[in-house]
């Protein structure tokens, strides 16, 4: 059996995959079994920020996976705590809870949340409020925090405890938290796999001082905006946010499995000896690839995300067959008139890999994309969406 055979009878069908093996990659290419050569503007889904094989990360990991690929959380490691002091000093948080991924960080802020809910309010306040369109991940507790009915279905009842609202309402928001015995609110800033839907900063900030008002935790989940993807270091931070709780994985990892749950002043010292745990959390090798990552997200770079993302964007706004261009930095949402899943296999036949999420054209490509390459984009984006 060939490589598709034996993943069509071994592996659970739960991925509709394009029909393409991939083999390796280097910067913002990568090959497949026949050496065809793609350009991809998906970099694994916002995880491979530098691109493939990256010379700095790939030596980072290396280095450590040859001293202590790992251990366990009984003992202390140094790349773990110094990633934690990165993400401290990056952010002004104050604690971080590391994990393998982004649906495990929302576990465990879900967790604090309800924890810190019962401690500084009664135990009934555990509910959390969330909104249409959002998307938290794939675990029990996540799926019912994930407000799109589509994943909902055949695994009900839900995990109560949610409320959901639709984005832009801070009405039915203010409704919510008055009706409900609420402890947190929990947001992305842009709604990635809702569409890459940006949320206004009219909206944003409402639902900033609806959190203050009714003493709700603000839970902003940055694990497909954050590190460096809309041109922040996290996407809250231009709008002048204070989140309690900030979730962060794909693009934080590089390349590696990693999730980190980062905690401000009021929510740092919920979590206690026996509360929560994770055998692979901080792994060593993985906090060093982590550690090479954030070190990198300087000023300077994620200024040049911003005009990189601006220059993409503006060759594909108003292009024929493309009815508009969301998001923000790297991070953008192509609505066409040819159907999205077309788009991208007429992307593919011309050696260009993109993603879909709803109905339009996503594209998260590597942070590290040339100019030359942003180009080549979208004058290939544009030939396939012309009619
Ligand atoms: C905003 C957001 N949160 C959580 C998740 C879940 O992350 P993971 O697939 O690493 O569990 C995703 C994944 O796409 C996401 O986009």
């Amino acid at each position: 059996m060939n490589v598709k055979e034996k993943d069509k009878a071994y592996i659970a069908g739960t991925y509709s995959r394009f029909p393409v093996v991939l083999t390796h990659g280097k910067g913002s290419y990568v090959w497949d079994e026949d050496g065809r050569r793609y350009l991809d503007l998906g970099s694994g889904i916002g995880v491979n920020i530098f691109g493939y094989a990256d010379e700095e990360w790939t030596a980072a990991v290396t280095a450590e996976l040859g001293k202590l690929a790992h251990t366990s959380n009984l003992y202390h490691t140094s790349p773990c705590a110094e990633l934690a002091e990165a993400l401290v000093r990056a952010t002004g948080l104050k604690k971080v809870f590391f994990c393998n991924s982004g649906a495990e960080a929302n576990e465990c802020a879900i967790k604090t949340a309800r924890k810190w809910g019962e401690e500084h309010k009664s135990p009934e306040y555990y509910n959390i409020i969330t909104l249409k369109g959002g998307f938290h991940g794939r675990t029990l507790a996540a799926l019912a925090a994930t407000g799109q009915e589509e994943y909902h279905k055949d695994f009900l009842p839900l995990t109560p405890g949610f409320v959901t609202v639709d984005p832009e309402d801070a009405e039915g928001l203010e409704c919510a938290a008055s009706e409900h015995k609420c402890a947190a609110v929990m947001l992305e800033t842009i709604q990635g796999e809702g569409g890459v839907v940006p949320l206004s900063e009219r909206f944003l900030l409402a639902a900033a001082d609806v959190a203050k008002r009714h003493e709700l935790l603000l839970i902003v989940d940055e694990v497909q905006t954050g590190m460096g993807r809309t041109g922040a270091f996290y996407s809250y931070m231009p709008f002048g946010l204070s989140p309690d709780i900030v979730t962060s994985a794909k693009g934080l990892g590089g390349g590696l499995p990693i999730g980190a749950t980062l905690f401000g002043e009021r929510t740092a010292e919920v979590l206690t000896p026996g509360t929560h745990g994770s055998t692979f959390g901080g792994n060593p090798a993985v906090c060093a690839g982590a550690l090479n990552v954030v070190g990198r997200l300087t000023p300077e770079f994620l200024a040049e995300v911003s005009r990189k993302g601006e220059k993409l964007a503006s060759a594909l706004r108003g292009a024929e067959g493309i009815r508009s261009v969301t998001g923000r930095g790297l991070m953008l949402g192509v609505l066409t008139e040819k159907p999205a899943g077309d788009v991208l296999s007429a992307l593919r036949g011309e050696g260009v890999l993109a993603l879909k999420a709803k109905d339009k054209v996503r594209l998260l490509p590597p942070l590290t994309i040339s100019d030359e390459e942003i180009s080549l984009a979208a004058d290939v984006i544009r030939k396939v969406c012309a009619k």
